[in-house]
């Protein structure tokens, strides 16, 4: 049976991975409205993956045994200055993830929970891949800030890699 106190804290990280999904459900409607599909593509594949997050706790704690209670999910922001400054703050957020992730694992060791722990072990290696990802995306964004043909070459290629990776999954 999964630890009360690691059941309470997976609930209230259920509510978070859900909140990064509306996060990046909230810029992808935006961006889609600015006509740079790719961006939106990529930004509504992210939020899919959010989901299968918090699926992923979901299932260890009614796999053992324990209770899932749903929290309230806060309203995410519904409008960014630019791509740069949404990414920033999607990497902000993906920051403050990899801390609550790290929170958990201490609170696993001290409860002695090592089938939580494991479980952790593959959502710190998914939030190094997470904040690469985003990073790298704020990165190319930078670089073309101050050119509309730059960007649209940004647009496009995003919204391949998410092509790509959706073929990944299915495979
Ligand atoms: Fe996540
Ligand atoms: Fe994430």
């Amino acid at each position: 049976m999964i630890n009360e106190k690691v059941n309470k804290a997976f609930n209230e990280q259920i509510q978070k991975e859900m909140y990064s999904a509306y996060l990046y459900l909230s810029m992808a409607t935006q961006f889609y409205a600015d006509g740079l599909e790719g961006i939106s593509q990529w930004l509504r594949s992210q939020a899919l993956e959010e989901l299968t997050h918090a699926m992923k706790f979901f299932d260890h704690i009614t796999e053992r045994d324990g209770r899932v209670e749903l929290e309230a999910i806060e309203k995410p922001p519904s409008e960014w200055d630019s791509p740069v400054s949404a990414f920033k703050d999607a990497l902000k957020h993906e920051e403050y993830i990899t801390g609550e992730i790290n929170n958990l694992v201490d609170l696993t060791e001290k409860e002695k929970d090592y089938a939580s722990k494991t479980l952790l072990q593959w959502f710190v290696d998914e939030q190094v891949e997470e904040e690469g990802s985003v990073s790298k995306v704020l990165q190319e964004l930078e670089m073309v800030k101050e050119s509309p043909h730059g960007l649209l070459m940004v647009d496009k290629e995003l919204g391949g890699r998410t092509i790509a990776a959706e073929q990944e999954e299915e495979e």
